[in-house]
């Protein structure tokens, strides 16, 4: 027998953290014909965003825009500034950073991994999950580092896994106070373009960024966003790089062009995109994340079940993670949530699976889809049987209502 989703009609609600739903408008300019990447228009084309993308980072260095994934810029800001056996202080707040820090390992860097010490009994087996980069520790792990032998701090601006946006002026206020050389890495793969980011004024080395989140694109493009110190680092690093070096990269960018084949299509993409954010104003973008995640954080309060960021302060606005009851599998949650209502939810990642889901409320959205996504949360989580205490849906119609958005004129297509 068929299944009532068979052939579901309407849009399939994306509500991962990223990939997010990419907007019409997007769609339609990545529909252009693909032209020669070294021929006479790219050059403008790559200008532009080269430039676009330095208004986004608020930075006045150069941005590096990949061919990859978010996981290859993670790669390029490594072999672009280290040696083999170099320590990088590594940050553990989730999925994200350990995955990163891992990676450090597999290049021949020395990463030492900082966990906070946890206190949470209930959630004691990803207790510093719950929290952002403590900058104090980074501090006086520094002060300890006499020998100054750590050439790097790398920390998770929005931990994609958790919910948890970290403060990361703070981090580089902590470097400052220890007068340590460090450079200051910086994953803002889905904090960029959503939750306010400021490469030149936080004092950033590199940042690390992706196209399928904030940036409502396809995955496929990522980015390195540099300092000049980073710059400098660059010429005495050892580690192997050949496609990820930035040095020719610059070079051919100065003119907008790429050493080997760029994504062109992307690349019309992020023309699209930028023109969209810039145009909204990037205040706005942020206000609007903001407002988003408040509702929604409202809903999970209602329902009474606890949500994955345990600080108040640093709850993000690009998704919220929900921890479910104890007994209650998160992915067989999610997997009939997806299979009755066609909404996909984040899985738990890592040290939390089956005991969280994530919901992403980045980019392309309005009040509309978090609350029918809310509405499917909300249904999923009664057949589930789980007993809530009240109606998420209600709390955020509540609050989008008494927080009416503020009048963002829509960017003239
Ligand atoms: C914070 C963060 N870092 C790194 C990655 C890895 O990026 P990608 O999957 O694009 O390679 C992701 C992906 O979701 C992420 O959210």
């Amino acid at each position: 027998m068929l299944s009532l989703n068979s052939h579901p009609s309407g849009r399939h609600f994306l509500q991962i953290p990223g990939p997010s739903p990419v907007p019409d408008r997007i769609l339609r300019a990545m529909s252009l014909p693909t032209i020669d990447h070294r021929g006479p228009e790219f050059g403008a084309l790559g200008r532009k965003v080269l430039a676009g993308l330095q208004q986004v980072f608020k930075t006045r260095h150069p941005v590096v825009i990949y061919p990859a994934s978010g996981t290859g810029a993670w790669e390029a800001a490594l072999a672009n500034t280290l040696s083999p056996g170099d320590a990088v202080l590594m940050v553990e707040t989730g999925h994200f950073a350990a995955l990163w820090a891992k990676m450090a390992g597999k290049l021949g860097l020395r990463p030492e991994v900082l966990v906070r010490p946890g206190t949470d009994a209930e959630f004691a087996h990803a207790a510093h999950w719950r929290h952002g980069v403590a900058a104090d520790l980074v501090e006086q792990r520094l002060r300890d580092d006499a020998g100054r032998t750590i050439k790097a701090v790398c920390v998770v601006h929005n931990e994609t896994s958790t919910g948890v946006t970290s403060d990361v002026a703070a981090v580089r206020r902590a470097i400052d106070a220890a007068r340590h050389p460090a450079l200051l890495m910086v994953d803002t793969i889905s904090g960029l373009a959503c939750a306010d980011y400021r490469h030149d004024e936080w004092g950033v080395d590199v940042a690390v960024s992706g196209s399928q989140k904030g940036l409502m694109l396809p995955p496929g493009i990522s980015f390195n966003a540099l300092s000049p110190r980073a710059l400098e680092a660059s010429k005495s690093a050892r580690l192997p790089r050949s496609f990820w070096g930035w040095d020719e990269m610059l070079e051919m960018n100065r003119d907008g062009y790429f050493p080997y084949t760029p994504s062109t299509n992307l690349l019309y993409g992020l023309s699209e995109a930028l023109d969209m954010l810039l145009g909204e104003g990037l205040e706005r973008v942020f206000a609007r994340h903001q407002r988003w995640a408040a509702g929604v954080r409202a809903a999970v309060q209602a329902w009474g079940l606890p949500i994955q960021c345990a600080d108040a302060a640093l709850h993000s606005p690009v998704l919220t993670g929900v921890i479910t009851p104890a007994g209650v599998d998160a992915d067989a949650l999610r997997r009939s949530i997806h299979q009755r209502f066609d909404l996909s939810l984040g899985t738990g990642l890592g040290k939390v699976r089956g005991r969280m889901f994530r919901i992403g409320h980045l980019g392309d959205s309005n009040d509309l889809t978090l609350l029918a996504t809310l509405a499917g949360c909300e249904m999923g989580l009664k057949l589930a049987g789980v007993a809530l205490a009240g109606s998420g849906v209600q709390a955020a119609m509540t609050h989008f209502a008494a927080q009416a958005a503020s009048p963002v004129q829509p960017v003239a297509a």
